[in-house]
Formats: C-alpha cells, sequence, structure tokens
C-alpha cells in the first residue's frame, strides 16, 4: 500500500481509554461523545450494559451471554475526519486486571473526575498505569452543573495526589445552580451554559477576561472571581506546551457537564487536536512505526464465552502497524505458525461487525480456538515480538482445591487454559507441600473463576480467602531472601518459578523496604 495511504490513516486514528471511579460519568460521556460522531441515535443506548444497574448475582447471567461486554471492549466512531477509538476500562465490580491491561492498547487516556469529589482510589490506580507507561493524560473534570470543589483545589489535589502538572483548557464561571458557563483561555471564548437549553449552547468571541460583554452574561462577583482567576492562571500556573502534554508530564484540563452536554464538544475537538496518533512501539527488531507497511499487532486480551455450549473466545487484537485485511495471513510469532484472518470482528457502537480492513490504533476480535495468550504478537514479514504486558500486582487471594480429587486432570487443565487467558495469577508455595494459590486484582474474579470451573471444566472447588492484600516480585540475592522470613509474609513463587512475597499490609511491605538490604521489591512481574 502506498505509504502516503497509511500514512493518512495513521495520522486519522486516535485511540484512548476513559479512566474514572465509579460513578464519575463515564458512560454518560462515553455516550456524548458516541452522539458526536453519529455512531448511536440516542442517549441512554449504552446505559443498560451498566454492571452496577444489576445484581451481583444477575452478573454471572451476563457474563454468559458474553456479547454484551464484548461489544462494549471497544467502541469505534468518526469525527470530522478522525477514526475514533474508545477502549473501556470497567470501573465497577468487574475491575480486574483486564482492566490495566486495556490500559497498554491504548494511545492516550481520558481521566474523569467528579468535581464534587476529586481525585478518587480507582483514578488513582488506573493513573499510574498511564503513567507508567507515559502516555498522554487529559482531564475531564465532569459535573459542575452541580455544587462542586473549587477548581484550584481540584487542580492541587491531580498534582498532590496523582504527581502531574495541569493545564486548564477552559475554566469555570460559578458552579452549580450559579454554574454559568466556562471561558476558553487559548481560544478567547466563552461557552454559556444555560439550564433551560440543554442541547444547544452559544458560544461568545470574547477580547479576554476584561471583555465588558461578561457583565451580561455572569454576576459581578462572578466576573471578578473570575478576573482573578485568569490572572493567578496567567500568572502562576503552569505554560501550555504540547511536548510536555505528548510525554504525559502535563495534562490538559476541561471543566463541564456531561450530562448536560456541556463542554463536551469542545473537549472533543481539542482532545483531536492534542492528542497523537497512534506511537511507535518497541519491539525485539526494535521500534516498529504504526507507518510500516508491513501489518503487526499484539494481543491484550482475550475474552472467552461464559456459555458452555458455545466455547469460542476471542482475543482482542490492537494493530501496531501495516494494513490489515480480512483474511489475510499473519504469523503467529509465538508458535512460528501461519494463521489467517478470517472473520475478525470491530465493534462499532453496539454491534459486532465483519472487519475488511483495519489500520495501527484500530482493535480487531479475532476468533482464538485456544491457541493465544496475552501478549501474544501477530505479524506480517519480518517476525519480531512486540514488548511485554506487564502482570499487575493482585489484591485479592485465595487458596483453591477440587472438590472431587478424581477430576484432577480438568481441575488442572482449567487453571492453566484461566491463567493464560489472563483471568487469574497463580502462585505455588516456595516450599513446602504444593497448593493453587490464586491472586486477582478484582474480587469478582474469583467467583467468576469457580462460576466458570463448574460449568466449563465440571469441575466444583473450595475456595479459601487468604488475607494477603499485595504481592511483591522479589529480586535479591539468598541471604536477602532469607531474611524475609523474620517478616509477616509468606513467600510463594509465580509461574515462572520467580520468587513474590505476600503482604497483608503496607506497614510490613515498608518495613521490608527499610531493612532487607539489596531487596529490589517490584509491584509487577518483571517481563
Ligand atoms: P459511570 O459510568 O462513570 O459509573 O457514571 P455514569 O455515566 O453512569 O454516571 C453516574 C451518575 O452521574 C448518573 O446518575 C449520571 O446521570 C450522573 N452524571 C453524569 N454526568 C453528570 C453531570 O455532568 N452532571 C450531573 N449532575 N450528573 C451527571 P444516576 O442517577 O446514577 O443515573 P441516571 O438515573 O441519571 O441514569
Amino acid at each position: 500500500m502506498a505509504i502516503q495511504e497509511l500514512t493518512k490513516q495513521v495520522s486519522r486514528r486516535r485511540t484512548f481509554a476513559i479512566i474514572s471511579h465509579p460513578d464519575a460519568g463515564k458512560t454518560t460521556l462515553t455516550e456524548k461523545l458516541l452522539l458526536f460522531g453519529g455512531a448511536i441515535r440516542e442517549a441512554g443506548s449504552i446505559k443498560g450494559r451498566k454492571a452496577k444497574s444489576y445484581a451481583r448475582s444477575d452478573w454471572m447471567e451476563i457474563e454468559k451471554q458474553r456479547g454484551i461486554s464484548v461489544t462494549s471492549s471497544v467502541l469505534q466512531f468518526s469525527y470530522e475526519d478522525f477514526c475514533v477509538n474508545i477502549l473501556d476500562t470497567p470501573g465497577h465490580e468487574d475491575f480486574s486486571e483486564d482492566t490495566y491491561r486495556t490500559l497498554t492498547a491504548a494511545d492516550s487516556a481520558v481521566m474523569l473526575i467528579d468535581a464534587a469529589k476529586g481525585v478518587e482510589p480507582q483514578t488513582i490506580k488506573l493513573f499510574q498505569v498511564c503513567k507508567r507507561r507515559g502516555i498522554p493524560i487529559f482531564t475531564f473534570i465532569n459535573k459542575l452543573d452541580r455544587q462542586s470543589k473549587d477548581p484550584f483545589e481540584l487542580l492541587d489535589e491531580i498534582s498532590d495526589v496523582l504527581g502531574i502538572r495541569t493545564y486548564p483548557i477552559n475554566w469555570p464561571v460559578g458552579m452549580g445552580k450559579d454554574f454559568k458557563g466556562i471561558f476558553d483561555r487559548r481560544n478567547l471564548r466563552f461557552e454559556k451554559f444555560d439550564r433551560a437549553n440543554m442541547e444547544d449552547f452559544d458560544t461568545f468571541k470574547v477580547s479576554g477576561p476584561e471583555d465588558p460583554q461578561w457583565q451580561s452574561w455572569v454576576e459581578p462577583d462572578q466576573w471578578e472571581q473570575m478576573k482573578n482567576d485568569i490572572e493567578l492562571l496567567d500568572g502562576a500556573g503552569d505554560a501550555f506546551s504540547p511536548e510536555d502534554v505528548l510525554q504525559g508530564e502535563l495534562s490538559p484540563v476541561f471543566f463541564g457537564s456531561a450530562v448536560a452536554n456541556f463542554g463536551v464538544r469542545p473537549f472533543l475537538e481539542t482532545y483531536l487536536k492534542l492528542s497523537p496518533s497512534p506511537v511507535a512501539r518497541n519491539s525485539t527488531a526494535g521500534v516498529v512505526e504504526p507507518t510500516l507497511d508491513k501489518f503487526s499487532g499484539f494481543i491484550f486480551k482475550i475474552q472467552a464465552n461464559m456459555n458452555p455450549a458455545h466455547r469460542d473466545r476471542i482475543a482482542f487484537l490492537r494493530i501496531c502497524s501495516g494494513r490489515f485485511e480480512r483474511g489475510m495471513a499473519v504469523t503467529h510469532v509465538r508458535t512460528g505458525r501461519s494463521i489467517r484472518l478470517a472473520q475478525p470482528q470491530q465493534f462499532l457502537a453496539q454491534d459486532r461487525t465483519i472487519v475488511e480492513e483495519a489500520y495501527a490504533g484500530d482493535i480487531i476480535g479475532i476468533h482464538d480456538p485456544g491457541a493465544f495468550r496475552i501478549g501474544d504478537t501477530l505479524c506480517e514479514g519480518q517476525q519480531f515480538e512486540f514488548e511485554g504486558i506487564p502482570q499487575f500486582s493482585p489484591e485479592h487471594f485465595a487458596k483453591i482445591e477440587q472438590k472431587d480429587t478424581m477430576k484432577y486432570k480438568q481441575f488442572q487443565k482449567g487453571i492453566s487454559e484461566l491463567v493464560e487467558e489472563g483471568v487469574m495469577q497463580l502462585f505455588q508455595p516456595a516450599q513446602g507441600p504444593a497448593e493453587t494459590i490464586l491472586g486477582v486484582v478484582g474480587p469478582l474474579q474469583l467467583e467468576v473463576l469457580q462460576h466458570r470451573l463448574r460449568g466449563e471444566y465440571g469441575v466444583e472447588i473450595t475456595m479459601t480467602g487468604l488475607p494477603y492484600t499485595s504481592a511483591f516480585w522479589m529480586k535479591g540475592d539468598e541471604a536477602s531472601l532469607r531474611q524475609l522470613q523474620l517478616f509477616d509474609c509468606r513467600m510463594v513463587k509465580d509461574m515462572h518459578g520467580t520468587p513474590v512475597g505476600l503482604f497483608k499490609n503496607e506497614w510490613t511491605v515498608q518495613r521490608v523496604r527499610d531493612q532487607v538490604k539489596g531487596l529490589e521489591l517490584s509491584e509487577t512481574a518483571p517481563r
């Protein structure tokens, strides 16, 4: 394919994930973005998929009809000349390691914050994963139509808690019932909030905060406050630097109200201008540019159908270079086999459709007969592998045993297949009799596991919760590892035999860090 066409296709693509704490408004924001793109016709269409609207037991039923969550894992829409992929990161009880891994497929992230609540725990976790990758992070502060924290306090919280500098692209005038709108600092525009006319907002050009027109829109004290705020931001705030945004060091901040569709379009338009198109990725053959004319991609998520009658698994592949064409033959690098991608699927809002062509930044779903693992590379031409997807530290642990010892084989098969799929991490005691210890990021994953072992492998298990809350991969000499016996931590090993310490609390972790010299503790497994 002509390089010009490839470059054009890559440069019009944006792939991002929205990171937020439950209830911050992710579903609402996603919906508004899809409405702009014409991918859905009415608000409320994606509401039904929300996990929190179901009781816990129903969740299993939903998972059985996996179609629902499969289609909502990636949403693609077009806006003007852009082709946008939004990756879903479940924020509710179904939060799992999957959520973290999905972030490895994104080129940027949108951090959504509830203006009344500020930075919340789940946002911190997801933010840290993005920060580790150094991807650009855009912030949307939502629900300004409600009484909120002071905007400066919110910015301070972002920089103190998350350690990232911010640059407010726009600034709110008033909040809650006195919310008047947002001032676009760079384009010198005022977008006026109107509660009576929620879908269509007027925008006015201004010469700056001193423009006399403000008098007709805002109260005198609000105008005064706004002038002071902007002066403070211009004088003492961080300067705007597109390079720092791309380096993930400066987060552009937008204020608005997703439910009122206010501030969403300016956010989307500025985001599209400032965010990166698909970036080059590291591989065993060096850096792979998205415009390389050979197709390549990696699998970041595998989702199995919970319905035992249809044991199909879908592997989600993030395309990193070249042009994907339906039916093309590629190499599955880990096994060296050639495979034909015959029925690739793409996820357009609610529907799965067969994809005919796709480019770097796009996500396609491919049928997995059980051949793929998380992190596998598929490519055309010269063979290489993309950098591995890190494993993330589990926070919930359990020991499991099969009830019927005659089913040992099925039990082993089930565990090893589910570990491959990335449902959980497996540990063995470092010494003593064999045990099956599992670690997961979200507690619901343990229930899913039990359900799936029963449904798909016919194995009943007993599960005993373990009191640990974190796992650390250890690197150190024998002497330092031996010293760990003095602490309240359980030594196990992961699937590759790497020593891992399971801890009950942060305090013990800190004591180990302080007192055991020459030992490195890492929250993620070495690659
Ligand atoms: P989530 O996916 O991040 O969990 O959040 P979701 O969009 O479902 O939003 C959570 C709640 O916050 C919803 O209310 C939603 O309507 C509300 N919300 C979202 N954006 C805004 C906003 O800008 N302003 C205000 N005031 N509320 C907002 P709910 O009562 O849980 O659901 P619903 O009955 O409104 O659907």
